[in-house]
């Protein structure tokens, strides 16, 4: 509610900036990875076979304020720096990307120690700078990964074997398997602050293999019973593929029905870039 309250705030002292710059806000009172294992009821595969592929794997989605792979060092600490305001400004200005935004706001939510759910590794990026806000000393943080191509959890592996030190690789387990049966393998007594979804087909990967609605639907209504009071489900989901405007609609409506009094749900998207990513935060209140 905090973070919500904080981001209405940077956005009504840049309206005359985001009206220029025709941004819409829409606010709709609305990996441990186990050193051996990547389980999957179906799949079960050595982390050692991952060992070859360690090439960043570019930097279409990038982790919030590292623009490259230049940047790398900057993984070693956390990957999501500067402020909320900083990051919404830039974001109005052309500078900063969805995926950029999603991870500032995560920062106000998840706290180390926390139990938090990437549903779409894809190449990792998202995972480690979810696994960056979880891991501390304490060891207590959790990141549950899941995608259903094996490749891009080896992407994800390679991601961390060279940004994250093996003590917080051990914080996330990666599951070969679709996000909706995403109850299976985060344990019922686990609360969970955070569900991260990334939509749509794997950057440089099988662009066939995609993120489809009814799915995702499922996704998201499992994510809602294992989400804590106080949680996030952070969606970015692109409408330039096929399948993909269909899928941001089923979103929107899910969104857009849940009660006002258990959720604040909104939308972020540039205007006059109609294929830009939709961002959309669904915060339990
Ligand atoms: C845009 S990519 C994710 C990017 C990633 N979060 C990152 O930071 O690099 C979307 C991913 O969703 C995966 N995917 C597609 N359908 C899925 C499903 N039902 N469950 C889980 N992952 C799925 C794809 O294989 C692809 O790797």
């Amino acid at each position: 509610m905090l973070f919500v309250e904080s981001i209405q705030m940077n956005l009504s002292s840049y309206s005359s900036i985001l009206a220029r710059r025709m941004v819409q806000c829409e606010w709709n009172l609305k990996f441990s990875i186990s050193p051996l294992l990547f389980s999957s009821k179906k799949s079960t595969i050595s982390i050692a076979a991952f060992a070859s592929s360690s090439e960043l794997n570019g930097a279409s989605i990038s982790v919030a304020g590292a623009e490259s792979s230049s940047s790398i060092p900057f993984f070693r600490d956390s990957p999501i720096s500067g402020s909320m305001e900083q990051v919404m400004v830039e974001y109005v200005f052309g500078r900063k990307k969805a995926t950029e935004v999603a991870h500032y706001v995560w920062k106000h939510i998840v706290q180390k120690g926390d139990a938090v759910v990437d549903a779409t590794c894809g190449n990792g990026y998202d995972t480690l700078a979810l696994l960056k806000l979880v891991a501390d000393k304490t060891r207590r943080g959790r990141v549950y990964g899941m995608d259903v191509q094996k490749i891009a959890l080896e992407s994800t592996s390679s991601l961390l074997d060279q940004f994250a030190s093996p003590d917080e690789k051990e914080l996330v387990e990666l599951f070969v398997m679709s996000h909706s049966q995403m109850e299976d393998i985060v344990p019922n007594d686990v609360a969970v602050r955070l569900v991260a979804f990334n939509l749509g087909y794997l950057p440089g990967g099988d662009k066939k293999i995609i993120t489809r609605s009814e799915t995702t639907v499922l996704a998201l209504e499992a994510a809602k019973r294992i989400l804590a009071p106080g949680g996030l489900i952070s969606i970015v989901t692109y409408v330039g593929h096929p399948g993909g405007r269909e899928e941001f609609e089923k979103i929107e409506e899910f969104a857009s029905g849940l009660p006002v009094e258990a959720w604040n749900c909104c939308k972020l998207h540039t205007l006059n870039r109609p294929l830009a990513p939709m961002l959309l935060f669904l915060f339990k209140r």
